[in-house]
Order: C-alpha cells, then sequence, then structure tokens
C-alpha cells in the first residue's frame, strides 16, 4: 500500500500534482478542501457550518475535518493507496492520522512538501480567482489563508521531519517538471520499500 500526503501552502500545486499522481499511481484522492467544498455546494447544514470558516480563510475546526476524511477513508480501505491533499493540517490532525493508519498497519509513506514563494503564491491564486468562483479566492481572504499555513499548518514539516518521512521539491517550476521531481521522489521510496520487505 503507498500512502502520500501532498504539504504545502495554498497555491502551491497540491491539487494540480494530485490529479496526476492518482492517474499514474491509482490511489484514492482524498482532498479535504474538496469535501467540504462538496458539503457547501450541496447547501447540507454540516456545509452551512463550514462555510463560516472557510469563507474567512480559517481552519475548520479538527473534529469536523476528522470525521468527514474518516467517513470518506472508510470507503476505500481495500484501495491501493492514499493520497492526502490538504490534510493533515494541524498536529492534531497529523497525530489522528498516524493513529487510524498504524492500527491498520498502513502508515503514511511518503510527505511530499511542495515549496513556492509567497508572492508566487498570491500571484497564482489572484490569477485563480477570475474563473475558481471558490469564495476564498479574494485577496484579503487569501492573504488571511496564506498567514493561517503560517502560523498552523507549517510547523507541521517539523513533525514529520522528525519521523524522516518528508522530501522537499521546488514548485516554483513548471508543473511538468514539479510532478517529474514527485515520480522521481515516489518510484525511489517504492523501491526502498520493496527491498525492505524482502530483507525482511
Ligand atoms: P484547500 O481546498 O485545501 O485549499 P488550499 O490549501 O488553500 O489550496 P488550494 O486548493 O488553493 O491550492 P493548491 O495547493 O491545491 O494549488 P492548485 O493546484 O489548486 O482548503 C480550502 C479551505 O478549506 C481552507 O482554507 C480551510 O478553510 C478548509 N480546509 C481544507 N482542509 C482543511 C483541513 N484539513 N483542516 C481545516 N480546514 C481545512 O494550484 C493553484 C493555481 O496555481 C492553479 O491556478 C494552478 O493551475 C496553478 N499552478 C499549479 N502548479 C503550478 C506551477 N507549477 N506553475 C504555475 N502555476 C501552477
Amino acid at each position: 500500500m503507498l500512502n502520500l500526503i501532498i504539504f504545502g501552502p495554498p497555491g502551491s500545486g497540491k491539487g494540480t500534482q494530485s490529479a496526476r499522481i492518482v492517474e499514474k499511481y491509482h490511489l484514492i484522492h482524498l482532498s479535504t478542501g474538496d469535501l467540504l467544498r462538496d458539503e457547501m455546494e450541496n447547501g447540507t447544514p454540516l456545509g452551512k457550518m463550514v462555510r463560516k470558516y472557510i469563507d474567512k480563510g480559517l481552519l475548520v475546526p479538527d473534529e469536523i475535518v476528522l470525521k468527514e476524511l474518516y467517513q470518506k477513508a472508510s470507503t476505500h480501505m481495500d484501495a491501493p493507496g492514499f493520497i492526502f491533499d490538504g490534510f493533515p493540517r494541524t498536529i492534531v490532525q497529523a497525530e489522528a492520522l498516524d493513529r487510524l493508519l498504524e492500527k491498520r498497519n498502513i502508515p503514511i509513506g511518503l510527505v511530499i512538501s511542495v515549496e513556492v514563494d509567497e508572492e508566487e503564491l498570491f500571484r497564482r491564486l489572484m490569477g485563480r480567482a477570475e474563473d475558481s468562483g471558490r469564495s476564498d479566492d479574494s485577496d484579503v481572504i487569501i492573504r488571511r489563508r496564506l498567514e493561517v499555513y503560517k502560523q498552523q499548518t507549517h510547523p507541521l514539516i517539523a513533525y514529520y521531519r522528525k519521523q524522516g518521512k518528508i522530501i522537499t521539491v521546488n514548485g516554483m517550476a513548471p508543473v511538468d517538471e514539479v510532478f517529474g521531481k514527485i515520480c522521481q521522489a515516489v518510484d525511489k521510496h517504492l523501491i526502498d520499500q520493496n527491498s525492505h520487505s524482502v530483507a525482511k
């Protein structure tokens, strides 16, 4: 089983790269942003509640996100693996994910951290705002999302570095190039994983 996390600030290309990774490695894409936006679009009570956070550029409370994630993941437990996109975003979420996966003996294999300069992130998201229809793609809210990332999510880099699972990729490069670097890292991880299991 191959479990990956694609990690990075808003606009770093997590969604763009996830689509390609899913196609190449046949993983299930779990994007908490997409799950929460579906609830908003369907006008569910949960959607109405999470909108209060998303429209302000704030994180949705951990317990809500975790419940959504568990529900979705549990319907795909026979999958060849998952790519987590936009999750985890807090230490509480990371610890909960570790517990969930370790219980099933399917831990996270690799965390791919995509690095992009802040002004480029802002430029990309303002560009996307022209046709994304996303209520959180506006200049003030984008700035807040970037700030929230720095304060609440960036510390996860140290969390995964301690576990020896993180690799960094230059996300300033063109999409194909970024994808190439990600594939190199994932393929190396798969080779290492296989040689460990043969050695056992
Ligand atoms: P979420 O949906 O996760 O959004 P995000 O992290 O803000 O990231 P984006 O989707 O904006 O960007 P991305 O990194 O996927 O980049 P993309 O590929 O789209 O979260 C939204 C909100 O939901 C949060 O603010 C929070 O409120 C809530 N939420 C979600 N998960 C949560 C959680 N776990 N806990 C609590 N709350 C949660 O690319 C962006 C643009 O750049 C596109 O136009 C793309 O074409 C372009 N682009 C991509 N790659 C490149 C490249 N290499 N070169 C040039 N342009 C590029």
